[in-house]
């Protein structure tokens, strides 16, 4: 930074500090981002988390003294359930005191709607919370716990947005578990820029850090993805946080996931599926009887497909549309997959298959709309393409799953035994599968287990099995 300059500009996605305006971010590559805020201060908590790795110690100690690893106990049995057992399993088995967790996502997704069920568990398991809105009064908080239902305990409200008045609070009522609703509306008058921006949300954040680690509070942060880059998203403070959750799912359904992205106390694989009723947040204990409902059979053009979700496996219902384009360049869309991996899949079918789709209109989505990374998806999805452009359907209690390589090759998976379990659980009565993954399936009977070396041979599959 410049000498005497005193504002500098941060990317107001990822936090990128630069000491003049940029165009493109060069840590996120988004476009205009950039924003203009006052320089944080040496000393302000923010600045010292960033500083340091982020335990924001404030105070610098006069000897500090290492201990022996084997000298510190803990006891895995200080998790606390936050009586959804589905969130339970994303935070890596309940809530560790004195973390940090951000839970992000858009607005509107359930957010408020989860902690404040969280909260209503944990009075009535006697612990004490404190809820603190900075976005809602305290009659709007009421309207919502209406709904919700009846409150079994004490839970303590408090709407403020002032970081010193929340500090005090939180010494005055000790608190077990706070939860902060949300990060972006929190001010420290230490910073001069406006609430939300990029300083306000790491000095908050920075407070809140403090607070966690010093006084031994499990404190929940709500932070809102934005997409406009006014306001600072939670990714700004991802590398400061303990735990950073994403609630994601289409608005207009009912359905809501939450996605663990980091964790330092458990894995970040797992996922916990909710529904929004108009009475809160309901678990779906069963993800694939959900994902699955709905589904028509004998459609061409869906295929069930098998997902690991952490130690979860989930069966969804990965549909294609193929049909002529009257387009020049023919239109190409996903939901729910990569767009990219779905080009490329249609590259393998074209030269190691000998099926052309180029002048074909390609529709990919996943039904539920659920987002699916695992490349597990692969042969579910060459076979829907296959049998959407074929017109042929695939049989309606078969699950496909498998990697698909550049070769053609249909390549091993991880957990297959998992995945042929809960396609038996749900009724299916054939697997389709790589080949090189069925010797580590046992115990696979009352369903049938085909093993498939390459694309061809799944088309060829496909072909033989089409009814007249
Ligand atoms: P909310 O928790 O306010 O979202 P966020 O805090 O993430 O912005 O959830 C708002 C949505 O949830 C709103 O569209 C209404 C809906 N909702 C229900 O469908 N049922 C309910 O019982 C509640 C409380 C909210
Ligand atoms: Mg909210």
């Amino acid at each position: 930074m410049a000498k005497g300059k005193t504002t500098v500009f941060f990317c107001q996605n990822c936090g990128y500090e630069s000491s003049k305006w940029l165009g493109q971010c060069p840590g996120c590559r988004e476009w205009n981002t950039f924003a203009e805020e006052p320089a944080p201060a040496k000393g302000s908590a923010g600045y010292r988390s960033r500083a340091h790795g982020g335990l924001g110690h404030g105070s610098a100690s006069l000897a500090a003294e290492p201990v022996r690893l084997s000298n510190i106990s803990v006891d895995e049995s200080q998790k606390m359930s936050s009586g959804l057992g589905e969130l339970d399993r994303v935070l890596g088995g309940g809530i560790v005191s004195g973390s940090l967790v951000l839970v992000g996502g858009d607005p509107g997704i359930g957010k408020s709607t989860l902690l404040l069920q969280v909260c209503y568990n944990l009075v009535k398991e006697g612990h004490r919370v404190l809820y603190i809105s900075g976005e809602e009064s305290a009659r709007q908080i009421k309207l919502r716990a209406q709904r919700i239902g009846e409150l079994d305990g004490e839970l303590l409200i408090l709407c403020e947005t002032n970081l010193e008045l929340i500090r005090q609070a939180l010494e005055r009522t000790k608190p077990e578990i706070a939860v902060v609703d949300s990060i972006q509306t929190m001010y420290s008058e230490n910073v001069s820029s406006a609430p939300g921006s990029v300083s306000q949300v790491r000095e908050s954040t920075g407070v809140f850090l403090q607070i966690a680690k010093g006084m031994g509070i499990s404190v929940f942060l709500v932070g809102h993805v934005t997409k406009e880059g006014v306001v600072a998203g939670p990714r700004v403070l991802e590398h400061m946080v303990d735990t950073v959750l994403y609630f994601e799912g289409d608005r207009h359904a009912a359905y809501r996931i939450l996605r663990g992205v980091k964790n330092r106390f458990g894995s970040t694989n797992e996922i916990g599926v909710f529904e929004m009723r108009d009475t809160g947040l309901k678990e779906v204990a069963n993800p694939s009887e959900y994902m699955l409902s709905g589904k028509m059979e004998d459609a061409s053009g869906s295929v069930v497909a098998c997902s690991m979700e952490g130690t979860r496996p989930v069966l969804v219902e990965v549909q294609a549309l193929v049909c002529r384009s009257n387009l020049p360049m023919p239109r190409r869309t996903t939901a729910g997959m990569d767009f990219n991996r779905v080009n490329l899949l249609l590259a393998v079918l074209e030269k190691r298959a000998d099926i052309h789709m180029s002048s074909c209109d390609v529709y990919v989505n996943i039904a539920g709309g659920i987002r699916m990374s695992e490349p597990a998806v692969d042969l579910g999805l060459i076979l829907a393409l296959v049998s959407s452009y074929k017109d042929i359907s695939v049989d309606a209690k078969t699950i496909a799953f498998g990697e698909v390589g550049l070769s053609g090759e249909i390549r091993a998976v991880n957990m297959a035994q998992q995945r042929v379990q809960e396609a038996k659980k749900l009724g299916f009565d054939t697997v389709l599968m790589p080949e090189v993954s069925v010797r580590t399936v046992t115990g696979a009977k009352g369903i049938r287990v085909v093993g498939l070396k390459t694309v061809k041979e799944a088309v060829q599959y496909l072909t033989a099995s089409k009814k007249y």
